[in-house]
């Protein structure tokens, strides 16, 4: 089974493919580690983002650098989005994903374009949404707990940016597969998100007739 979870930044779907993950026992890649690592590579080989001959160069990334933490960082995230927008990176990223996808028995993969792109083909797609200000604040807190000192107000600025260029790119936008369930986590919390995507799960599995 293959379980396709899409949304925007900070919605809450990492942290929901992670558990889908563990409760249905499956594989799980989060897909925008992959972009962060093309973003750090851009910007270690003092790169242009926006360049489309730089994006593509970082596409080579070494596998030891999507265990950097620096890959987590709000900068990294930026470069990420970035990077994202040029066709060819896309396209260079597009088969270690959709091999991903193809293992037997199935995987959890969570992104941006997973259900309409990667994985069109997957019996269960969720789209997990939450509002700016939900987003925000469990961002900025979580940056203030890492010791950040950010301002809420800067936190939003960055989040509708983000927004911004992952919908607005022509290519592979942010935007739900036809067939998604729809999950809305501004007033869940972690444990009623997961609940609330468990039960999507299984009914968009019963509803393809899938048999696991
Ligand atoms: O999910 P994230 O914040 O780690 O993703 C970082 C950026 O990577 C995001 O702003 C857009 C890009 N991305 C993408 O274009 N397609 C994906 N499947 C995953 C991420």
């Amino acid at each position: 089974m293959i379980i396709a979870v899409d949304g925007p930044t900070a919605s809450g779907k990492g942290t929901i493919a992670k558990a889908l993950a563990a409760h249905f026992g499956l594989p799980h890649l989060d897909t925008g580690l992959l972009y962060r690592a093309v973003g750090r590579q851009v910007f270690l080989d003092g790169g242009d983002p926006d360049d489309a001959g730089d994006a593509l160069a970082g596409c080579t990334f070494p596998d030891s650098l999507l265990a950097d933490p620096a890959l987590r960082s709000e900068e990294t995230g930026g470069f990420a989005s970035r990077v994202s927008i040029h066709p060819a990176v896309r396209e260079a990223l597009f088969t270690r994903q959709r091999a991903f996808a193809d293992q037997d028995g199935g995987a959890v993969l969570d992104g941006r374009d997973i259900g309409t792109v990667i994985a069109p083909d997957a019996q269960v797609k969720l789209f997990v949404v939450a509002s700016v200000e939900a987003r925000a604040e469990r961002r900025w807190k979580e940056l203030r707990g890492r010791g950040d000192d950010i301002t809420l107000e800067h936190v939003i600025e960055m989040i509708e940016r983000r927004d911004a260029r992952d919908q607005g790119r022509s290519d592979a936008p942010l935007k739900p597969a036809l067939d998604a369930v729809m999950i809305d986590t501004t007033v869940l919390d972690r444990d009623a998100a997961i609940a609330a995507a468990i039960e999507a799960t299984e009914r968009a599995a019963d509803d393809s007739g899938h048999q696991d």
